[in-house]
């Protein structure tokens, strides 16, 4: 059996202890070895008279119990009076219950000021003035306990009580301070909503429900609350008729109605008002910090554009989720960017290109004969992309982009970047991955200049804390960082960064202040603005460019790179580089302390000679040409699987305006696979006629190959329903 909690040595002062819960209060603490003052001012329910009578009442039943108690006839207004009867009586005080109370209803345009004043008063000034006057005793001797008592008027409202419903929530506000101050010095504060028969009640609860109602179903929680082994501590209890009921905070996940560059409008509140006041995955703040943190980082979202926070490992702790329904396969909205020759030069200083090189010369100034556009540039409007505030918006997950980290980047070109335009970015939600710690949301982002695909990108976006859910760890569609060679680099690059890195970087779009504001920094964990990841991946891929495709941006097809740790600006990077056939593998780490910042990471280059060889009769400017090609490595590692499901040849007549400008033949039944141009080299099982244009919506999942066959955009011969694996693979394995 528990042991019984005794309040041996105790000295417990209850205000208003002559009837009513104070008095239950009294009895039950006495009876349990405290020694106890009975305050009670003794008048009757509106706060009229006075007298002795009430508080000697229950001291004499105490005592006639055997307990040991005192009266004490002052109002709470007097608190010190009140708590130093207790001083005199039995040396110290242990625990007050603040329950004096009074009532004066009436509804709100009659309340007189008098009727007002009284009831802040008596409740909410008299529980300061008591708790005001005992509070450095309890200091003192690291030892205290305090109740207030509230009311489900205050904290729901209620018909003509105005006044009290005012004073009454004032008392949870005084607890909830109390309980913050007073806990270094183990004093605690609880509030209670107590529901019992007294003659407070009797005029608005029927009687046998005042019956029933005892005030001695309420005493047991107060006596817990105020017991030296309860840690409890800034609680809200609703009680009464012996159950006891927890309240807390709860506020909805809410919306961002700001934008960076836009202002805030009424308007934009009443457009997210069902977001803002839906409760499902709400959170629970318990401190002011917490709802403090939340601002702060609605904040870093504005100011970083809504967008995928730092890159490396911070102390973010949690992200709520939910179903991932309609999360996977979401679209943002199509995101309009351009930009200028100063757009690009600005980016290759972001990223080092330097003077001191003279190679560098084609990318940061506009004269030279060769000026080009970092192919890595190609990040930029895609990220733009995704911080342009879609991110917070995807269906089904809710995830706090403060606690999101850049886990990885694939970047794919289809073509050099030119030197300006206007692009247009299309951004889907690929896929969600649980990777226990947390989960990955794979972002893919098509770039177009007009109807030409010029670049993809797929964002490995990791939500610290969220995973665990049962989902899939891996996904096809992930594009897979690979491990560097275990042997000694074939070239190693170095470049210092300078401490203005970030400083520059930022201004190609990245504005998240965690890499110039020292305090989001710190915020965040770190001891100092930290280098954007991307950034990073710039040097890096400009060193590989630089070494092994001698600044050719034509030779550049695509990078993958993990980010690993924070780099702070000035430190110097050093990128190691092993050359396998026409991938570059690369880590990146930080001179002098070692640590890897970049890993698993490669560049693909296309090779040399197909540069020199390759004319645009031959289908350059074809966008299909690049879905061929990919399709074509990405069997080197899974055809033998996809022969076994399809076991099918299909040539592809591509055509630009009326003529077939290529002929290409996917093979999905000999061997482990194969593709390559030009028709079948034995027969086809199908052979499919579509326009370039069509190829690629058919690809990106735009257009329905069935409905582009009925309306006579794609046109077939042969075993057409094969066409129906063709599109399986198609949408698995030529998503680019
Ligand atoms: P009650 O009227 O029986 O007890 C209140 C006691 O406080 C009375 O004995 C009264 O003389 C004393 N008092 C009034 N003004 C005082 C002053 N200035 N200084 C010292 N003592 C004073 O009422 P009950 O129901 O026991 O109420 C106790 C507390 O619980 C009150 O604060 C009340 O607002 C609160 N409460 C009670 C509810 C209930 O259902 N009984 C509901 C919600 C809150």
């Amino acid at each position: 059996m528990a042991s019984m909690l005794r309040f041996n040595g105790r000295v417990v002062l209850v205000t208003g202890a002559g009837g009513g819960l104070g008095r239950a209060y009294a009895l039950a603490f006495a009876e349990r070895g405290a020694s106890v003052v009975v305050n009670d001012l003794g008048g009757d329910f509106t706060g009229v008279g006075k007298g002795s009578l009430a508080a000697d009442k229950v001291v004499e039943e105490i005592r006639r119990k055997g307990g040991k108690a005192v009266a004490n006839y002052d109002s709470v207004e007097e608190g010190e009076k009140i708590v130093k009867a207790a001083l005199d009586a039995f040396g110290k005080i242990d625990i007050v219950i603040n329950n004096a109370g009074i009532l004066r209803d009436r509804s709100f345009s009659r309340i007189s000021d008098e009727d007002w004043d009284i009831i802040q008063r008596v409740h909410l000034r008299g529980s300061f003035l008591v708790t005001r006057a005992a509070w450095d005793h309890m200091k003192k001797q690291n030892f205290g306990r305090i109740i207030m008592t509230s009311s489900a008027s205050g904290i729901y409202g209620n018909f003509g009580q105005g006044n009290y419903c005012a004073a009454k929530l004032g008392l949870l506000g005084l607890s909830n301070c109390l309980a913050v101050e007073g806990k270094k010095n183990n004093i605690h504060c609880n509030t209670i909503a107590p529901t019992a028969g007294s003659r407070m009640t009797q005029t608005v609860l029927p009687e046998d429900l005042l019956d029933a109602l005892k005030p001695d179903y309420v005493a047991p929680l107060v006596l817990w609350l105020c017991h030296e082994s309860c840690e409890e501590n800034g609680g809200l209890f609703e009680v009464g008729a012996g159950w006891i009921g927890k309240l807390r905070w709860e506020r909805s996940l809410g919306a961002l109605v700001r934008q960076r560059t836009q202002p805030m409008t009424p308007e934009a509140v009443k457009a997210n008002w069902t977001k803002i006041c839906d409760f499902d995955n709400a959170t629970k703040p318990q401190s002011i910090q917490e709802s403090i943190g939340s601002i702060v980082e609605a904040l870093n979202k504005i100011n970083s554009g809504g967008g995928v926070s730092a890159n490396p490992a911070s102390r973010a702790t949690s992200a709520a989720t939910s179903g991932f329904a309609g999360a996977i396969g979401h679209k943002f909205l199509p995101f309009y960017s351009s930009y200028a020759e100063l757009d690009t030069i600005m980016y290759a200083l972001g990223v080092g290109a330097s003077i001191k090189e003279p190679k560098d010369m084609k990318f940061i100034y506009e004269g030279s004969s060769d000026f080009s556009c970092l192919p890595t540039f190609g990040v930029i409007f895609a990220q733009k992309s995704i911080m342009s505030g879609g991110l917070a918006e995807i269906p089904g997950l809710s995830i706090d982009l403060a606690k999101s980290l850049h886990g990885e980047q694939y970047l794919e070109l289809y073509k050099p970047i030119p030197r300006a335009g206007k692009l247009r970015s299309e951004t889907i939600v690929t896929d969600i991955l649980d990777k226990g710690s947390g989960l990955v949301i794979l972002v893919d982002v098509y770039t177009y200049s007009g109807e030409e695909l010029i670049c993809y990108n797929q964002f490995s976006i990791f939500v610290v804390g969220s995973g665990g859910f049962g989902g899939k760890r891996t996904s096809d569609k992930a594009k897979a960082a690979v491990a560097v060679p275990n042997r000694p680099p074939d070239a190693v690059l170095t470049d210092i960064t300078s401490l203005n890195q970030a400083a520059l970087y930022r201004l190609s779009g990245d504005w998240n202040p965690l890499h110039i504001d020292p305090n989001f920094a710190s915020l965040a964990g770190f001891d100092k603005p930290i280098l954007h990841g991307l950034c990073t991946f710039g040097f890096s891929a400009r060193h590989v460019l630089q070494h092994f495709a001698d600044n050719d941006v034509s030779r550049f097809k695509a990078i993958k790179v993990r980010f690993a740790k924070p780099v702070y600006p000035g430190q110097t990077l050093q990128t190691e580089m092993w050359k396998e056939g026409n991938r570059i593998h690369f880590q990146t780490k930080v001179q002098g302390t070692g640590d890897i910042v970049i890993s698993n990471a490669y560049v693909d280059l296309v090779p040399a000679s197909a540069i020199s060889a390759k004319t645009p009769s031959e289908g350059a400017e074809l966008q299909s040409t690049f879905v061929f090609e990919e399709i074509g490595r990405r069997l080197q590692d899974i055809g033998q699987e996809v022969v076994k499901k399809v076991g099918a040849v299909f040539e592809w007549h591509i055509t630009k305006g009326e003529n077939t400008a290529a002929k290409w033949t996917i093979d999905l039944k000999t061997g482990s696979g194969k593709v390559y141009q030009g028709p079948a080299k034995g027969s086809a099982d199908v052979t499919i006629t579509i326009s370039d244009e069509d190829f690629m919506e058919v690809v990106l999942g735009k257009l329905d190959p069935q409905k582009a066959f009925f309306s006579g955009r794609l046109k077939a011969r042969g075993n057409i329903l094969l066409s129906q694996k063709l599109q399986m693979i198609l949408k698995d394995y030529a998503k680019l």
